[in-house]
């Protein structure tokens, strides 16, 4: 059976202390509450990283990812930080291909899967974000979109790889909005990537994918989200700062 997964999305948020703080609150609410076989992922800034990894040891059920990696190994790219460096703080996932990534940083697929290929070399697992814009969505061309990013980003892969793999469909325009997509129309795209990735590979790869909902998702609409019988879980922004609307998330799936 696929893994249950609720990642949260720190964003550019939280100095240092800040995020230790919030971490360990997260990391016992985590112990105390979830009684599921979910697991809790957070995000952060690079600079939280190996703090973080070290105060979740001894905790099973909470993981610890960073929200980018550079697509080389290694070299004179000022500023940037790789995925070697990211796993040697004992981090074990990466967010790519965010939409506020592609956006402001100008990433494209094919960049998304130079990304992919580095950081699955470097034994971490890519959270690979999807996911249409309003205006793609109001020309119908959304199936379009996912389809492509799934295509060029990721259909490299071998089933091995793309096994390390989990997904997450996003629609822009849900992203800090506000403005959740409905279970229904969040059900329709990840029964669509579902089905992409069996031609693609083969039915129990598809069945075997981690597909997480991001986009405004709370306490309130969590539920009814994760419901759906091909959302396994969410990508968390905003309401992964409050340890407590986080916890409630995560505890959907107890
Ligand atoms: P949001 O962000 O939950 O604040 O909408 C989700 C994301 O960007 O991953």
């Amino acid at each position: 059976m696929r893994k249950k997964i609720v990642a949260g999305n720190w964003k550019m948020n939280l100095d240092y202390n800040e995020g230790l703080s919030l971490f360990s609150e997260i990391a016992n609410m985590v112990k105390d509450e979830v009684t599921g076989q979910q697991q809790a992922v957070i995000c952060s800034p690079f600079i939280h990283l190996h703090s973080l990894v070290q105060l979740a040891k001894g905790y099973d059920k909470i993981a610890v990812g960073a929200q980018n990696a550079h697509q080389n190994e290694s070299g004179a790219y000022t500023g940037e930080v790789s995925a070697k460096m990211i796993r040697s703080t004992g981090a074990a996932y990466v967010i790519l291909g965010h939409s506020e990534r592609r956006q402001y940083f100008g990433e494209d697929n094919q960049l998304l899967a130079a990304k992919t290929d580095t950081v699955l070399k470097n034994g971490l697992k890519p959270i690979f974000c999807i996911g249409e814009t309003l205006d793609e969505r109001e020309a119908e061309q959304h199936f379009d979109v996912i389809k492509t990013q799934l295509q060029e980003g990721l259909f490299h892969l071998s089933t091995e790889e793309f096994g390390q793999v989990v997904l997450a469909y996003e629609p822009v325009w849900a992203i800090g909005t506000g403005k959740t997509a409905t279970a229904e129309q969040a059900q329709e795209i990840h029964a669509f990537i579902r089905e992409q990735i069996a031609n693609q590979y083969n039915q129990q790869v598809a069945d075997d994918t981690t597909i997480l909902y991001g986009g405004s998702a709370n306490p309130k609409n969590a539920p009814e989200l994760f419901a759906q019988p091909d959302i396994d879980g969410g990508l968390i922004g905003g309401a992964s700062l409050k340890s407590r609307d986080f916890l409630d998330i995560v505890k959907v799936f107890n």
